[in-house]
């Protein structure tokens, strides 16, 4: 099995890719071996919406501080990066640039639902035109080195999510080496539930390796998703925010779960590393953004997101973790 951490613009930068995969703030007594990387093989980068242009590498190094790395987190785990839009050459320019400059690999984004990115053509508006993401895919294939691979991301279709495997089909046969498919439509929006088994005419057809992603938020979640989609591959995106030690926990059936006081060091080592790369005004905002999802599993999250929601100056906020971390 392996555990892709999911793109999610806005909140899972290279910083939070650093601290869901780094060692660093985990338990070095519980002599666990997949301690090193939080239990994830690989990550993907928030997306870069191409639209004619090709972008200077600052543009690339901004998204994907990694590729000085090698195009890994420090912990060594690699990054793809990820591009969406409807242009194949312009796609494919910016895809030889990813290349060029060390990306791991080229994510083709196919799922995503904005409104600001589908009126510009790019995303889930595309699932309606197969030809179009076939075209796109070949594009790129063709305009980087076959070491580099292409993978794509998808949701089961527009509004139909019997369309999956007509799109998926597509994909493979213009050459990409992996399909995550998101198990919902567009118009399904974020809405629960994932439709799991809806993967499994695709994992079933397809040759390359098929990623099951959607709500999957515990240990039983991912077992009924591998079971229903056929799929032994995951992709976690709100689960690994929501419990940090998800992975760990579904690559180790030993694993001793996370108590609140190992995820206030996360939350400080993540407050820290943002105060060095954030003005001032927000470096809090993004610690605050992550105990929203941490809410969701951890209720001494909602205790401190009351403490913490109306500081804003960071030496205030560095104080309270003090006063947390060392009552
Ligand atoms: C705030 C947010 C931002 C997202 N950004 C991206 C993105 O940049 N690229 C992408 O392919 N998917 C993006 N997604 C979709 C996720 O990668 C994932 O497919 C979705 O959240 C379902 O998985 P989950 O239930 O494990 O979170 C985003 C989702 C959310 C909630």
């Amino acid at each position: 099995m392996r555990l892709l951490l999911a793109p999610m613009e806005g909140v899972l930068d290279f910083q939070l890719r650093h601290i869901l995969t780094s060692g660093s703030a985990f338990d070095s007594q519980s002599g666990d071996k997949f301690n090193s990387n939080g239990g994830i093989d690989s990550c993907v980068t928030e997306f870069l919406r191409v639209i004619d242009q090709e972008f200077p590498n600052k543009v690339f190094r901004r998204l994907c501080p990694e590729l000085e790395q090698n195009s890994r987190t420090l912990a060594g785990v690699p990054v793809s990066l990820q591009l969406l839009g409807g242009q194949a050459d312009a796609m494919a320019a910016n895809a030889a640039r990813a290349a060029r400059l060390g990306a791991h690999a080229i994510d083709l984004n196919f799922g995503c639902p904005a409104k600001t990115v589908n009126k510009n053509d790019g995303g889930a508006k595309l699932l309606k035109e197969p030809d179009r993401i076939h075209a796109i895919v070949k594009a790129v294939r063709q305009a980087v080195p076959m070491t580099t691979p292409v993978t794509a991301k998808i949701r089961l279709g527009f509004e139909d999510r019997s369309a999956g495997l007509c799109i998926a089909l597509a994909i493979a046969e213009a050459g990409a080496d992996q399909i995550v498919v998101h198990a919902r439509s567009k118009v399904d929006a974020y809405r629960p539930p994932a439709y799991w088994r809806e993967i499994r005419p695709i994992s079933d057809a397809l040759k390359i390796p098929v990623v099951a992603n959607g709500d999957i938020w515990s240990v039983d979640d991912a077992k009924r998703c591998q079971d229903e989609s056929g799929c032994s591959d995951l992709m976690l995106g709100r689960g690994m925010l929501a419990r940090p030690d998800l992975a760990l926990a579904l690559k180790n059936p030993n694993h001793q779960e996370w108590h609140w006081e190992k995820i206030l060091k996360l939350l400080y080592e993540f407050f820290c590393f943002g105060a060095d790369h954030y003005p001032e005004k927000f470096s809090g905002n993004r610690v605050k953004q992550w105990l929203n999802y941490l809410q969701r599993y951890y209720l001494e999250a909602e205790v401190f997101f009351q403490q913490i929601k109306s500081l804003r100056r960071s030496s205030d906020i560095r104080a309270l973790f003090m006063t947390q971390l060392y009552p």
